[in-house]
């Protein structure tokens, strides 16, 4: 099965999700990263594994179609079977749902649809909550409301403080999406068989 990582910034997931499937916990392998940010660090972190990247900026399409509709030439080009939005720091649009469908998959910092958006872990820490967490969800064409697949509970104590928090919280995301991804790959390779 091969898999894309989409990604914006610094890529703790992607590379753990590398090294899942480095472990053999992903029956798979990343085919390719697609970057939306030039300068982010996961394609440091792409180079170093020796994984292919692509950086597509945009605003040098004249339409959110066009800018998915290269991503996408691309992807199937790569055969890609399973995408896994990782820090990816824009909407989806109908090109690559429709040409993906249950398909992609995005990683929340936040137990959905408790604290959507961009600060998912600082706005339950500012909340005063009392838990937070993970969660892992198909994407549809809203912001972090697609169905959901899995989440995992995370405390907060009164000696967290955001860095602390942030830390529980990426630790429990490096393990809980390759085993998910897993699981959607089963899935998808039981599905193939019945075809
Ligand atoms: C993660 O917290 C993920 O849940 C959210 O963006 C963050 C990306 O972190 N969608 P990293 O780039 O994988 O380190």
């Amino acid at each position: 099965m091969n898999i894309a990582v989409f990604a914006s910034g610094n890529g703790s997931n992607f590379e753990a999700i590398v090294e899942a499937t480095k472990q053999g916990i992903i029956e798979g392998q990343v085919e390719l990263l697609i970057c939306d940010q030039k300068n982010a660090y996961v394609l440091e972190r792409a180079k170093k594994a020796g994984v292919p990247s692509a950086v597509f900026s945009p605003k040098s399409f004249n339409s959110k179609e066009l800018y998915e509709q290269e991503i996408l030439d691309l992807l199937q080009a790569a055969q890609i079977d399973l995408i896994a939005l990782a820090g990816y720091m824009r909407i989806v649009g109908p090109t690559l749902l429709t040409a993906y469908p249950e398909k992609i998959l995005n990683i929340h910092p936040a137990l959905l649809p408790a604290y959507p958006g961009r600060n998912g872990i600082r706005d339950a820490y500012e909340d005063g909550a009392v838990n937070t967490g993970v969660t892992i969800h198909y994407v549809d064409e809203g912001i972090d409301s697609g169905p959901i697949i899995a989440q995992e509970l995370v405390r907060i104590e009164i000696t967290d403080n955001v860095a602390t928090l942030e830390e529980k919280v990426h630790r429990v995301e490096h393990r809980l999406y390759p085993t998910v991804i897993q699981s959607e790959i089963v899935k998808l390779r039981k599905a193939k068989q019945h075809n």
